[in-house]
């Protein structure tokens, strides 16, 4: 099928993205190896300020390629909140809320209940669920839709639980194959690989466990599956959100905006750097709530 220009829906249905203000964002404790309270301490207002600009620049972002926006608030004393791609893995308008590994991020789930529930009620979404006792999710940061196979890349090992999976696959009826994240650096599998509308994947090898590898390489085939190199992933290369073939992303490597340029995507750039001091970028400050299975440039015949 010829390939839509960018900022063209095929569907015709503009994507919709949860964004949480990132009024109470502050790198204050460190979960992951990127988070630098050190380096927040020294000009918390600058730094501050700094974010509140990034985050602007990305939601125009994501309107200008043809999105839409919800906008909630923030909560006191939960910094990460902003990261929204945590608060639940959401499909065909059914939700199911996270549950987080680390205490400094439990608070999330009960505003993001709230907020959930909320959107149930006015329509947006039809089920609101929690996962079973005693499992960990961490949302669609490590639950990734591949719209091209229909399925969830799922990654487990530092966050999200294995046994979760089950959880998922059985909420959704769709299959999630489960990658093992070998690194406490790529925590979430939203930082290590991205499923393009085209069918590519790209991943950043030395995150996952060889069976993840394995795994991956299964399923695609070697024309579409792009590994790319450490400094790619640094830069937080492969946490894209994707509004039809528009990519929007933190700055990323010349050698990464080829690939994608040469596959047909429109790469938008967003100066994202005080949140990558968290450990996020991009795809990890937004959650898709419209998301219907069957969409995409591969919808089954
Ligand atoms: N500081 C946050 C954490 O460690 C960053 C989360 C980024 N989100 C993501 N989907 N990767 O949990």
């Amino acid at each position: 099928m010829a390939h839509a220009r960018p900022s063209e829906r095929p569907s015709g249905r503009a994507p919709l993205f949860l964004m949480a203000s990132p009024r109470h964002f502050e790198v204050a404790y460190a979960i992951n190896p990127w988070m630098r309270p050190d380096i927040w301490a020294d000009d918390k207002a600058g730094h501050g300020r700094a974010a509140g600009a990034a985050f602007g620049a990305l939601e125009e972002g994501l309107l200008a390629a043809g999105g839409e926006v919800r906008l909630v608030d923030g909560a006191a004393g939960l910094p990460d909140m902003v990261f929204t791609a945590n608060a639940a893995v959401v499909l065909d308008g059914r939700a199911l809320l996270a549950r987080f590994r680390h205490p400094e991020r439990r608070g999330e789930e009960a505003e993001f209940a709230r907020l959930f529930e909320g959107f149930r009620r006015e329509g947006l979404l039809s089920a609101v669920e929690s996962l079973p006792e005693g499992l960990f999710q961490e949302g669609a940061g490590d639950c990734v839709w591949d719209e091209a196979r229909q399925l969830f890349w799922g990654g487990y090992g530092p966050r999200s639980s294995l046994q979760s999976h089950r959880a998922v696959a059985g909420f959704f009826d769709r299959e999630v194959v489960s990658l093992e994240l070998a690194t406490q650096r790529y925590y979430h599998l939203d930082v290590a690989l991205s499923a393009l509308p085209g069918g590519e994947v790209l991943y950043y090898p030395a995150a996952f466990a060889p069976a993840a590898r394995h795994a991956i390489a299964d399923r695609v085939p070697p024309d579409s599956l792009v590994a790319v190199g450490e400094p790619e992933a640094a830069a937080f290369g492969l946490n894209i959100v994707c509004v039809g073939r528009d990519l929007v992303m933190a700055r990323t490597t010349p050698r990464l905006r080829a690939i994608l340029a040469e596959r047909g995507y429109a790469v938008r750039e967003v100066d994202l750097d005080p949140f990558l001091l968290a450990g996020g970028a991009a795809f990890c400050l937004t959650l898709r709530l419209d998301r219907r299975s069957g969409d995409g440039e591969r919808t089954p015949a």
